[in-house]
């Protein structure tokens, strides 16, 4: 019924007064045929009545979209939304994970000025991109994972798609686990980065949960980790942040890592490795890529995508890359097809700007090794500015509470270990923007900031329960 009605609307945008009242005499009241609501609708479109057209009236009253519910706020996103809402001067927004300068504001690196400068001097054109995306970035960013001279690359072992950044290639990975390992699950940490599940849901893959977060030491339940991967089914796949895990700024250690890989092989799981923050834990690229590469080094098949995100302070131009690293040529260039095969239908082809800085600023030594050191001041600033919150908090609290999982933690942020009603106290009391779960952002904090925060969290800590 409510098509039908709608069809009529929508025909009338011409003026027709048999369509007018064909829709008063026929129209049912539920839907918009009801005198009240039909007048109410005519009000607030007076320019509608005046001219005798009902068109717009009936079509914006009676939606075919009214069945569709209001979506909560992204629990991440929406945090940026309430701190753009707060007028306080005092605010500062913790909740997304990304860089700022010490006066807290975005930053733009140098050599993503100067890639971008290149290419307007080269006159780079704006034609589409092959399906998987430009043949230099592609290149570049396995060397970047791998090391350039890895034998799974020189064996053409590597399939490597660009991907809409981080997320995308996740989606990318997830897809290509719904259409070919029916009924696989995948296992993700708890607690994890909130989109996974979102990506593992939409692409329609099952998925549980590994323990990872022990609270009692606010640090890694490592038992609990290998007994939940050893018990999962076979052929699982198991997804590891390949470093500074989110949320938790938690990693294994070089021999936990290896005992990980252990049960993986031993169990014939699948690792599917998210690597949103190379370079940007240690300040080292290869450190970072370390975790990867043990796994590669063992002849296993792995999965990783890839973010540019954060390293390169690429946010908005969604760069990053889905790598399937198969042990044979052969079955990494059918899998590479399947991989384009899924991106076109959703999104065609990629982006190009973000993926020619990264081809431009890897591929040339001296905008590499300027890329390098600019990873190294951000990471350095965000421990500068860790070393300073756990000297302002152990300064001014007196309880006894070991504070030291602040400087254990590593990247981009620190699990708190606030919970929910701790966490809004930090908002509603102190307008500190920060996702429910205690996670703050240290690359949005600044020297300057950190007494004002400690006294945020020694409050919500001790005096809400
Ligand atoms: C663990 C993890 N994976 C992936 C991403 C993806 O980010 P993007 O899609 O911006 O690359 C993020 C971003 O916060 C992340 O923290």
């Amino acid at each position: 019924m409510a098509s039908s009605v709608l069809s009529a609307a929508s025909h009338s945008f011409s003026p027709s007064s048999s369509l007018c009242s064909r829709q008063t005499h026929k129209g049912k009241p539920k839907i918009g045929g009801n005198t009240l609501r039909f007048n109410k609708g005519l009000n607030s479109f007076p320019h509608a009545r005046s001219s005798g057209r009902i068109s717009m009236a009936v079509a914006v009253n009676v939606s075919r979209f009214e069945g569709i519910p209001m979506a909560p706020p992204d629990p991440i996103l929406g945090v940026s939304e309430a701190f753009k809402a707060d007028t306080s001067d005092v605010k500062l927004n913790l909740g997304v994970g990304a860089y700022r300068t010490e006066e807290l504001q975005p930053y733009v690196l140098n050599v993503v000025k100067k890639a971008e400068n290149l290419m307007l001097e080269r006159g780079d054109n704006k034609e589409y991109l092959p399906i998987e995306g430009l043949a230099a970035f592609n290149k570049a960013t396995a060397e970047l994972l791998l090391g350039a001279g890895n034998p799974a690359i020189k064996q053409q072992r590597v399939a490597t798609v660009q991907g809409l950044s981080g997320t995308g290639s996740l989606r990318l990975g997830a897809a290509l686990i719904e259409r070919y390992f029916a009924g696989a699950k995948v296992l993700i940490s708890a607690p994890t980065w909130g989109n996974h599940k979102n990506i593992f849901n939409d692409a329609r893959v099952p998925w549980s949960e590994y323990r990872y977060y022990d609270p009692k030491t606010v640090g890694l339940d490592f038992e609990g980790m290998i007994e939940d991967i050893k018990s999962a089914p076979e052929g699982s796949f198991v997804v590891l942040h390949g470093c500074a895990h989110n949320p938790t700024g938690i990693d294994p250690t070089p021999e936990q890592w290896e005992k990980i890989a252990d049960v993986i092989q031993e169990k014939n799981h699948i690792p599917f490795f998210d690597v949103a923050y190379q370079g940007f834990a240690s300040g080292s690229l290869d450190e970072d890529a370390a975790s990867v590469r043990l796994f590669v080094a063992r002849g296993m098949e792995v999965l990783v995508a890839q973010s540019y995100s954060k390293n390169l302070g690429l946010y908005a131009e969604r760069i990053g890359a889905i790598n399937v690293i198969s042990s044979s040529p052969e079955s990494a260039a059918r899998v590479k097809s399947q991989l384009k095969r899924l991106a076109r239908p959703m999104y065609s082809n990629p982006p190009v700007h973000g993926a020619r800085i990264v081809a431009d600023v890897v591929g040339n030594p001296v905008l590499f090794n300027e890329w390098k050191a600019e990873m190294e001041m951000m990471a350095g600033r965000i421990k500068n500015v860790r070393q300073q919150l756990y000297n302002s908090i152990t300064s001014k609290d007196n309880s006894g509470k070991d504070w030291s999982f602040i400087l254990k933690q590593i990247g981009m942020f620190s699990f708190t270990g606030l919970n929910k009603d701790q966490s809004d106290n930090m908002t509603n009391k102190w307008h500190v923007y920060m996702t429910k779960d205690g996670r703050i952002s240290l690359a949005g904090l600044s020297l300057a900031k950190c007494e004002y925060l400690a006294d945020a969290i020694i409050d919500s800590y001790h005096n809400v329960s």
